[in-house]
């Protein structure tokens, strides 16, 4: 198990920046997400961690020592890749042993290790089997067990469940999560799944361009973003943003509401009021989305029964006061101000 700190890290592919001056400090035992758009340079941190990709200034520190100048071997840190890369040719047993054939260790401790990995992860029945004669999500497990098979001081994960169908993603993190709570060790789980990061993590570090934007528990990534990027890419549908002059705010700001937030109402009593047409109703299980047009603006809502709402009419949208979040619009940073207006109604143009 180890504490793991960066700071300054930067790192270059040829003249161009990848990470640029990154500073994160991840607890012993802690769950971490490094989540972002593709290209943001997640998978790129996560080696430079395992010591797959050399930094070019900085330090990375595992506990308080030291490891930017160790190989990938002498760091002790387990990968667990998008595809698995199981050796075909060798069972599961073999699989999950060969990191600690790589060790040297005797076949005792090898045979006792491999039937706790195999015990934690429920896989003792498999371990015969090839790897093509296992499921997506079997073959995920043992990838797992081949990594914590030799007692790391850390799990790194490169979206490991991006391969797995959309019902198996969800048991899967479930039981990723449970295995980090048992064994009580360090997991990095890189993803671009904002949902995947929010129930897994306790911490997520949201990433753009090489720069990390916010690292934060996920309800203060929803609650507190940073900023209008980080805003938009948590939470699902994304926030609305609208030019917060239009409501009554001051110009050089943009407004935020989540469409959970956005409901419709008749008379409502401070907070923000939109007026505008319903252009949609989409159903979405136990809610509906709304998408109307304020003010030139399509707009989210939700609402729980559509009942008399007809697309074409006029539909009046409510947010309480507190549910109402403010940016630059130069820059995107969010600004800590309260909704004001008591009596703000926006109309359609
Ligand atoms: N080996 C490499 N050589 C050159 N550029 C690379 C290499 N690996 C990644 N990159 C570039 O670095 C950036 C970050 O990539 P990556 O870390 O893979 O992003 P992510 O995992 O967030 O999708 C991308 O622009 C990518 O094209
Ligand atoms: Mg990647």
């Amino acid at each position: 198990m180890a504490s793991i700190k960066i700071a300054g890290l930067n790192k270059r592919f040829g003249d161009t920046p990848v990470l640029k001056g990154l500073d994160l400090s991840i607890n012993d035992g802690e769950f971490i997400s490094f989540l972002g758009p593709s290209g943001c340079g997640k998978s790129t941190l996560l080696f430079c961690i395992a010591g797959l990709e050399q930094i070019d200034e900085g330090s990375i520190r595992f506990d308080s020592k030291e490891i930017s100048d160790l190989g990938p071997r002498e760091r002790n840190i387990a990968l667990v890749f998008q595809d698995y890369a199981l050796y075909p040719h060798m069972t599961v047993r073999d699989n999950i042993a060969f990191p600690l054939r790589q060790q040297k260790l005797d076949d005792t401790t090898i045979g006792k290790q491999v039937a706790w990995a195999a015990d934690v992860l429920g896989i003792e029945p498999l371990l015969d089997r090839l790897p093509a004669a296992l499921s997506g999500g079997q073959r995920q497990r043992v990838a797992v067990g081949r990594a914590i098979v030799r007692n790391p001081s850390a799990l790194l994960m490169d979206e490991p469940l991006s391969n797995l169908d959309a019902s198996l993603r969800v048991r899967m993190r479930t039981e990723i999560r449970r295995l980090q709570k048992q064994l009580a060790i360090t997991v990095i789980f890189v993803t671009h799944d904002q949902e995947e990061a929010m129930v897994l993590s306790d911490r997520i570090a949201v990433m753009k361009d090489g720069i990390v934007q916010q690292f934060a528990p996920p309800m203060e990534v929803y609650a507190k973003p940073a900023n209008q990027f980080v805003a938009g890419f948590i939470g699902s549908p994304q926030m609305n943003f609208l030019p917060a002059e239009l409501c009554g705010g001051s110009t050089g700001q943009i407004l935020g509401v989540r469409p959970h937030d956005l409901k419709p109402a008749g008379w409502t009593n401070g907070g923000l009021s939109l007026t505008g047409e319903l252009l949609l109703i989409e159903p979405a299980g136990p809610f509906q989305f709304l998408d109307v047009s304020v003010a030139g603006h399509v707009v989210r809502a939700t609402c729980t029964d559509p009942s008399g709402l007809s697309p074409g009419e006029s539909i009046t949208l409510h947010a309480s006061a507190d549910a109402v979040r403010y940016f630059a619009a130069e820059g995107g940073t969010r600004i800590n101000q309260h909704y004001m207006e008591t009596e703000s109604r926006i109309h359609a143009l």
